[in-house]
């Protein structure tokens, strides 16, 4: 039987859920409605596994917000909001391919059910569904912020490839990673809301920089809760980062603190994949030898200020408040 992840506490999410309630509905049976297939019944099969798992639906929310708060009183925030999701389990269907990951959402992964050339062919039918559904706004501005996202989040993607198993990664590296694989949707999510609302180029810009800067906190968290949380609460396994031998932040300042003898197990676990019962445990007991942990919460803390501050620029509304808990709530998962 499927363990699906625990409901969490009523949270800012579902604040925003419930105030877009009826946008969000329309939203889902536009997925419902896109994500099927006439000529290809493995389409459906796979999206509907994956789509009807739920998932906090967190980037359409992010879309909606920001049109709803810039006072946009049309529908075309629907379908993009619905192409940022359908963008999102695009890539996931590709990044548990890549990642060779087994539990998503609380099941078992696609690639798993099925097998990779399904998951990679369904992945690229959702992003080619995705621009067909941003076209249909007819902005082209709104065209170029998504195709971009796209790119960037695929290169995101690459350097992490290149940048995994090499413990040279630096901060830097990392912080490059996590923006474009993670922080680009979040961004483009929030500015084609204001920029279907037509609001001002700096109201745009501050929900940019709200994206983005809550993406890298909420990326910093995913990879925190890979080594702190627990499989049944994020729906997917821990210790995962570790056995694909990732620089995460915790790991990074970890061994940019390390002695020797540390340095020899970060050497066999990450870059020769030498890796033996109690290896996780070990790693574990180094970040918390050096308090790693603690300085990359900090770090997505001071993320998750900063996305706050940005939404000083945006009217105020009861929205505002919302995505400004939001921030708070990304990272409390790991305070
Ligand atoms: C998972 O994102 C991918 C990351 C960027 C860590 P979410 O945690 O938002 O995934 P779902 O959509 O809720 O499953
Ligand atoms: C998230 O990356 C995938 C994308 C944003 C494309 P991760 O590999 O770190 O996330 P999970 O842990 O699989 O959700
Ligand atoms: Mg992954
Ligand atoms: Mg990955």
């Amino acid at each position: 039987m499927d363990t699906q992840p625990e409901k969490p506490k009523a949270g800012p999410q579902d604040r925003l859920a419930a105030h877009l309630a009826e946008d969000m509905a329309a939203v889902n049976a536009l997925i419902r409605a896109r994500m099927a297939s006439d000529h290809a019944p493995r389409i459906p099969e796979v999206t509907a596994h994956l789509i009807e798992a739920g998932g906090k639906r967190l980037r359409p929310m992010l879309t909606l917000a920001a049109a709803r708060l810039c006072g946009y009183a049309g529908t075309d925030h629907q379908k993009l909001a619905a192409t940022v999701e359908f963008i999102h389990t695009a890539t996931l269907l590709h990044d548990d391919v890549v990642d060779e990951s087994q539990r998503r959402r609380g099941r078992p992964t696609a690639n798993l059910l099925w097998d990779n050339k399904s998951s990679v062919l369904v992945g690229d039918y959702l992003f080619a569904r995705s621009f067909q559904l941003m076209v249909e706004t007819g902005s082209l501005r709104v065209l170029d912020i998504l195709a971009n996202a796209s790119a960037v989040i695929a290169e995101g993607e690459v350097l992490q490839l290149t940048a995994a198993q090499d413990l040279g990664t630096t901060e830097d590296i990392y912080l490059k990673v996590i923006r474009g694989k993670t922080a680009a949707l979040f961004s483009a999510a929030t500015e084609v809301g204001g920029v279907i609302a037509g609001v001002p180029e700096a109201q745009v810009r501050a929900l940019h920089t709200y994206g983005d800067a809550l993406g890298i906190a909420f990326q910093i968290a995913d990879d925190l809760l890979d080594y702190g949380g627990s499989s049944a609460t994020i729906g997917k396994n821990t210790g995962d980062d570790f056995r694909e031998r990732k620089l995460t932040l915790p790991v990074i300042k970890a061994v940019a603190a390390a002695n020797a003898e540390e340095r020899a197990f970060w050497v066999r676990v990450i870059e020769k994949g030498d890796q033996r019962e109690g290896d996780l445990e070990q790693a574990l007991a180094l970040m918390a030898r050096h308090g790693a942990m603690e300085a990359a919460r900090d770090q997505a803390l001071r993320w998750s200020g900063t996305a706050r501050a940005a939404l000083e620029v945006l009217p105020e509304h009861p929205l505002r408040d919302m995505l400004a808990d939001l921030a708070a709530y990304v990272v409390s998962r790991i305070s």
